[in-house]
């Protein structure tokens, strides 16, 4: 039943509301990942990466609310559980345990590229279906390389 009637025709609906599921898997795993960094990071530069992942949290937790809700708002549900996240997310598995500062480093610049390149081809694909939901994708995207950026500039 089509509670919320789509602006969008069935073929561009079922691209965008992919592009969106996508990127709401991928923000979700990114604040869980950013959060499990945070409790496990060890080492000498434990302050500043502690709280520059709470950075990367924020940034995921307030965009998958913008992905998850155009979702909505163009008639497609949006899927954040946790079964759903664990089975497409990009971000590969997270060890258990304490993290060392240099190795925390690392898994952010990792996850944060793996989720990137999925970002950057959700924006080529959204391009003519939707720029409104392409606008979207690419605020995010930016915010996602600036974090990125950081994290590779620690990274040496
Ligand atoms: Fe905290």
């Amino acid at each position: 039943m089509a509670v919320v009637k789509s602006s969008l025709p069935e073929a561009d609906l079922k691209v965008v509301g992919e592009a969106l599921q996508g990127a709401l898997v991928d923000l979700v795993d990114l604040s869980l990942v950013a959060k499990q960094v945070h409790w496990n990071v060890i080492g000498p530069r434990f302050r500043s990466i502690h709280l520059q992942l709470d950075e990367v949290v924020t940034t995921a937790r307030t965009h998958s609310d913008v992905m998850a809700e155009r979702a909505s708002a163009i008639g497609v549900n949006p899927d954040g559980r946790a079964a759903t996240v664990a089975s497409g997310s990009a971000i590969g598995e997270v060890p258990t345990g304490w993290i060392q500062d240099q190795d925390a480093v690392r898994i952010m610049v990792d996850a944060l590229g793996a989720v990137i390149q999925r970002m950057r081809e959700r924006v080529t694909a959204t391009d003519e279906p939707d720029p409104i939901t392409q606008d979207l994708l690419i605020g995010l995207t930016a915010e996602l390389e600036k974090h990125a950026w950081m994290f590779q500039a620690e990274n040496v």
